[in-house]
């Protein structure tokens, strides 16, 4: 059974990974109209991946005994000054995620709730490998300058067809 502080924290990150999902979903619609499709195929699988992180919290909370509750989620963004801002977004998001996940870690340890402290490293390795993906694409996008954008476009597309969700 879960303690009532461990199932609220639990399901704020439900809240927090559906905001990740229509994050994504709305750069992916920016990408997708400013003729960056690769960018955008890539987007919409990342928000599918994150879909997938909320279900998994919503899935352990009710596995547990809690109660997860669907949230209301507020309006992302819809405009972006280019692609590479766009990344620097994903990353600052994806470190406050990182944050966030490493403060459930925390609260698991001073609780000594030793089976969600378990479950939840899935997500610490899960931001670990998200963050170097996010860093990559930044550091690619830094290599370019803003040249060859159609290049970069298309090295998304064949990332987003090697991705397995
Ligand atoms: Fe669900 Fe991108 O972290």
């Amino acid at each position: 059974m879960l303690k009532q502080n461990i199932e609220n924290i639990l399901n704020s990150q439900i809240e927090k990974e559906a905001y990740s999902s229509n994050l994504y979903l709305s750069m992916a619609s920016w990408s997708e109209n400013k003729g960056f499709e690769g960018t955008a195929a890539w987007l919409y699988e990342h928000a599918d991946e994150e879909r997938d992180h909320m279900l998994k919290f919503i899935k352990y909370v009710n596995d547990r005994g809690g109660n997860a509750i669907i949230p209301e989620i507020k309006m992302p963004p819809s405009e972006f000054n280019n692609v590479k801002d766009m990344f620097k977004e994903v990353l600052a998001h994806e470190q406050y995620i990182t944050e966030s996940i490493n403060n459930i870690v925390a609260i698991c340890m001073d609780d000594k709730d030793f089976t969600t402290l378990n479950w939840i490293q899935l997500f610490v390795t899960e931001q670990i490998e998200e963050e170097a993906l996010v860093n990559g694409i930044i550091d690619k996008l830094n290599l370019l300058d803003g040249n060859n954008m159609y290049l970069f476009d298309k090295d998304m597309k064949a990332e987003a067809a090697q991705t397995d969700l």
